[in-house]
């Protein structure tokens, strides 16, 4: 397509708008439409987790030790406490660094007896899904240093009552968070720090 073609190919939608008397009061700024023409002919940007700097959480590791889904299937239809899912993780994944063993194994336990077609998101998920909406996810939650309970606590707020979160899913948000926040301020994107 020409410049010009994609020109038109704006305009023309607009100027039908008009006719049939539901047009918009004012028309774009002149400098929208080359924009938008081009927009649509670039080829999509490559898709980067713009958060990939952050702790992995269960969903992500699970597979890191047991690797088929057989394997999966057989670890996810088991439940047993925190203490007992450390040791296996540890006799399965001796190389884990100890931070993600543990965020794995509290993982585990709150979801477990499940399949993997039905496993919650786990507490990175829930908390880039839930907890940037209204303040910074930086200011909010990376620079937080609470434990268990005190996460917990966050939901008691007045604020926080508009957050839909099960039990299980806010079990599982404590759990990593305490696991794993705060974050070193040099480890998060400058572009984030606000
Ligand atoms: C519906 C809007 C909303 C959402 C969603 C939200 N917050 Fe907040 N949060 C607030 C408001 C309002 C305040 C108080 C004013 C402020 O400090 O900006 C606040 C304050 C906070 C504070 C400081 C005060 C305190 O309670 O200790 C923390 C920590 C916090 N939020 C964490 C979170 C976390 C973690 C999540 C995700 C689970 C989250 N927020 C999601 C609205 C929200």
């Amino acid at each position: 397509m020409t410049g010009r073609t994609v020109l038109l190919a704006l305009l023309l939608p607009i100027g039908f708008a008009f006719a049939n008397g539901d047009g918009p009061a004012t028309l774009p700024d002149r400098e929208d439409a080359p924009t938008v023409g081009s927009n649509a002919e670039a080829t999509p940007p490559p898709r980067r987790d713009a958060f990939a700097f952050m702790p992995r959480g269960g969903g992500d590791l699970l597979p890191r030790v047991y690797g088929t889904p057989e394997a999966r299937a057989e670890v996810l239809a088991r439940t047993q406490s925190v203490e007992d899912w450390q040791a296996d993780i540890a006799a399965d994944a001796p190389d884990m660094p100890e931070t993600e063993a543990r965020t794995l194994a509290a993982y585990l336990a709150n979801v477990t007896p499940t399949t993997e077609a039905e496993l919650p998101p786990d507490g990175r998920t829930l908390a880039l899904r839930h907890c940037q909406s209204c303040h910074s996810l930086f200011t909010g939650y990376l620079m937080q240093r609470r434990d268990r309970q005190a996460w917990l606590g966050t939901f008691a707020s007045p604020f926080h009552g508009p957050i839909d979160m099960s039990a299980q899913e806010k079990a599982i948000f404590a759990d990593y968070s305490a696991i794993n926040m705060p974050m070193q301020v040099g480890d998060v994107p400058a572009e984030l720090r606000f």
